[in-house]
C-alpha cells in the first residue's frame, strides 16, 4: 500500500494557482512550477510503469522461441519490442521530473522499486500469450487511456503514442483466444480455458488495490493525475471484457459474477492478500525476473561503455 502524500512547504499562493491551472484543464510541462508531493507522485508513478512495460517483456519473450507459426511469432516479437519502447517513453518522461534514469534502474534492479505485480505470474502454455494480449493489455488499455488525460504533459503524450500499439496488442490477444476457444480441437480449448482459470483474477487485481486502501487517489484526482478510482477503471474492464469471454465460450472463474440493473458486472470477493504478498515480492516469479533483468543488465555493460566513448569521441572531434 502507498504512503499518504506528505504536507509540502509550498505557499498556498502557489498551491492555489496551480490547482486553478489543473482545474482549467491545462497541461503541467516539466519547467513549470509543481508542489513537491505532484513531482514526487509522478515519478513514483511513471517509473513503475515503465518498469513495468519492461519486466513485462519477459513472460512473454520466453515463448518467443516456441510460437506455433511463423505469423506468430512475428506478431509476439512485434509486441514484446513495442514494450521495449513504450519503457523508453516512459523513463524519458519520468526523467523531464529530475530523476535519472540510473536512478530508477537501480531502484528495479535492486528490488526498491515496485512493477506491475501481473508479472510475476509464469506463462506456463501458448495460449497464456493469447491471454495475456486480451486481458492484461486490455486492463491497462483502461489505465492508460485515462492516463491519457492526465494533467502532466509529458507522461500524457507517452499514454496517447502507448494506447494506440496496446490496442494492437488486445487484438491480437482477444483475437487468438477466441479462436482456440471457439474453434479450436479440445486440447486448444482446454488450454484457453486453463489461462483464464489463471489469469483472470491477476488481471483484475492489476488495477490497484480497491478504493479504500487507496489513501493517495483523493489527492491524485484533484491533481489531474488520475481521473478516476481503481475500482471505477477495473468496473470499466469486467464490463468490457466479462461479456466477451462468455461470448467466447468460455468460463470467467468468479462463481459470484452477475450483472446487476445497471448493466454493470459485479465481481466476486478480491483476493487482496496474493495481490499485497506478490506486489512485496512473494508472487511465483519475482525471483527470476528480477535476476533475469540483472542478467540483462550485467551483459549490457559493454553496450553502455561503447555508447559513453562513443559520444566521448564525438564531443572531442567537435571541440577540435
Ligand atoms: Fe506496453
Ligand atoms: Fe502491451
Amino acid at each position: 500500500m502507498t504512503q499518504p502524500i506528505p504536507q509540502t512547504a509550498e505557499t498556498p499562493e502557489q498551491l492555489a494557482a496551480f490547482e486553478a491551472r489543473i482545474a482549467a484543464g491545462e497541461k503541467i510541462e516539466s519547467g513549470d512550477w509543481m508542489p513537491e508531493a505532484y513531482r514526487k507522485q509522478l515519478i513514483r508513478m511513471i517509473s513503475q510503469h515503465a518498469h513495468s512495460e519492461v519486466v513485462g517483456m519477459l513472460p512473454e519473450g520466453a515463448w518467443i522461441t516456441r510460437a506455433p507459426n511463423l505469423h506468430r511469432k512475428m506478431i509476439l516479437i512485434a509486441k514484446v519490442q513495442d514494450e521495449a519502447g513504450h519503457g523508453q517513453y516512459l523513463y524519458h518522461a519520468a526523467e523531464t521530473l529530475g530523476t535519472t534514469r540510473e536512478e530508477m534502474l537501480d531502484a528495479l534492479l535492486t528490488g526498491k522499486a515496485k512493477y506491475s505485480s501481473i508479472f510475476n505470474y509464469p506463462t506456463l502454455t501458448w495460449a497464456d500469450i493469447g491471454m495475456i494480449g486480451w486481458l492484461v493489455d486490455g486492463a491497462a488499455i483502461k489505465n492508460q487511456t485515462m492516463l491519457a488525460g492526465c494533467s502532466y504533459g509529458p507522461y500524457s503524450r507517452a499514454m496517447v503514442r502507448i494506447c494506440s500499439e496496446e490496442t494492437f496488442h488486445h487484438k491480437q490477444g482477444k483475437e487468438m483466444v477466441v479462436a482456440y476457444a471457439r474453434e479450436g480441437t479440445p486440447e486448444q480449448k482446454k488450454m484457453a480455458q486453463d489461462a483464464l482459470n489463471r489469469w483472470w483474477w491477476p488481471a483484475v487485481q492489476m488495477l490497484g488495490p480497491s478504493d479504500k486502501d487507496s489513501p493517495n487517489t483523493p489527492q491524485l484526482m484533484r491533481w489531474g493525475i488520475k481521473l478516476k478510482t481503481n475500482d471505477e477503471v477495473r468496473q470499466e474492464f469486467i464490463n468490457e471484457h466479462a461479456p466477451e469471454l462468455l461470448e467466447a465460450g468460455l468460463t470467467i472463474p468468479d462463481p459470484d459474477l452477475h450483472q446487476d440493473e445497471q448493466g454493470n458486472w459485479i465481481h466476486g470477493p478480491i483476493n487482496w492478500e496474493e495481490f499485497f504478498e506478490v506486489i512485496k515480492g512473494g508472487g511465483q516469479m519475482n525471483r527470476a525476473r528480477l535476476e533475469s533483468r540483472n542478467r540483462s543488465h550485467d551483459e549490457g555493460a559493454w553496450v553502455r561503455e561503447a555508447l559513453n566513448a562513443y559520444e566521448a569521441r564525438r564531443h572531442a572531434q567537435a571541440a577540435d
